[in-house]
């Protein structure tokens, strides 16, 4: 049976360029500050988002805790969308382990945070009732708004409001590529406003394992101490990090092919009787449908689907999505939507 699993980018494999580059990766304790490949990976991450320093680490989520707790202070406060990954899913980290405070503002549906919410949301630091008002984190592109990206022009008035109210600006940039892909722009435009940022190369860029924290060097020397108290630091890493070298290097450009996919996906599925698709401003490489018929729901159709070997991921009762990726074809999408359509019929 042919599989089309579109459940997440992070279903992908690492590609052959990379299983060799691993296998042949210079290494050293990353510790000590040896590993050669780690380091390489470090400056050609930060080269490439235009910040001074990079650090390696596990996961994406580790790279949000780090650079929240390389910035924020117990009782400080972090303005944060009710949709962001940092809020939702990564079990309340930054209050579990840094005593930081959520402010939580309602995400638009294009995944950005409204300019006047965040202004009426910053605290009077004179006011001892309050917690600080310290920090706003944002994530390109939005993985629960539909993966819309965040424009040049929004970041910019972000970074800017930032700066006029003293807060730092924290850029969840997990898919910061795809962002910078279907936008057409410079990741660096997109990156230059934010005093920190993550992007994942285990996603989309289709590496086993890893994130890249950018920055100053002040901060990123911060992040390396808040990777060691969280148990992120990795001895010969390098075996790793080199699958991201050829990450950077090579899948970055092709992400558009994910794009193009998943504008077929949701073009086909909005042509199917009880399906509703959620419109995005810009396709990136998610999509999100609901089930709008009475006698299936999210869960039922995903099961039904599953048994076809078209894999896609229920995130609510009524509520699916589905994300393209590097061993995702058009010919896939186009089975993928026979099966929808069988099953719909
Ligand atoms: C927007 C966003 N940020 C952060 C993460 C966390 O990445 P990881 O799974 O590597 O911890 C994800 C994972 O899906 C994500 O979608």
């Amino acid at each position: 049976m042919r599989i089309v699993d579109l459940r997440s980018d992070t279903i992908t494999k690492p590609t052959s360029a990379m299983r060799r580059a691993m296998a042949e990766a210079e290494v050293g304790d990353d510790v000590l500050g040896d590993d050669p490949t780690v380091k390489r990976l470090e400056e050609m991450a930060a080269a490439r988002l235009g910040k001074e320093a990079g650090l390696f680490v596990a996961s994406g989520t580790m790279g949000n805790l780090v650079s929240l707790l390389a910035q924020c202070g117990r009782g400080d406060e972090v303005i944060v969308g009710d949709q962001a990954h940092t809020y939702v899913y990564e079990q309340g980290g930054m209050a579990a382990l840094g005593g930081i405070h959520p402010r939580v503002l309602r995400n638009q549906p294009d995944g950005t945070l409204d300019l006047d919410e965040i202004v009426a949301a910053i605290r009077d630091p004179h006011n001892p009732h309050f917690p600080k008002s310290r920090l706003i984190t944002v994530e390109n592109t939005h993985n629960r708004c539909g993966g819309s990206p965040l424009s040049v022009d929004y970041m910019r008035s972000l970074g800017k409001l930032a700066r006029e109210h003293g807060l730092l600006l924290h850029l969840d940039g997990a898919r910061i590529f795809n962002a910078a892909i279907a936008l057409g722009v410079d990741v660096k435009a997109l990156a230059a406003d934010a005093d920190s940022l993550t992007f994942c190369l285990s996603k989309g860029l289709a590496a086993p394992v890893g994130s890249v924290v950018c920055g100053s060097k002040p901060f990123i020397a911060e992040a390396r101490r808040a990777r060691k108290v969280v148990g992120g630091a990795m001895r010969q890493v390098g075996v790793i990090a080199a699958a991201g070298i050829v990450a950077l290097e090579q899948m970055v450009e092709r992400l558009a092919e994910d794009h193009a996919n998943a504008g077929i996906l949701a073009a086909g599925l909005a042509e199917l009787p009880g399906i509703r698709v959620e419109d995005v401003p810009v396709r990136t490489d998610i999509v999100y449908f609901n089930v709008t018929r009475a006698d299936m729901d999210a869960a039922q159709l995903t099961a039904r689907l599953g048994e076809h070997g078209v894999r896609m991921l229920p995130l609510g009762p009524r509520r699916i999505r589905a994300v393209t990726n590097y061993h995702v074809t058009a010919d896939d999408i186009e089975a993928a939507l026979v099966t929808c359509r069988a099953i719909l019929a």
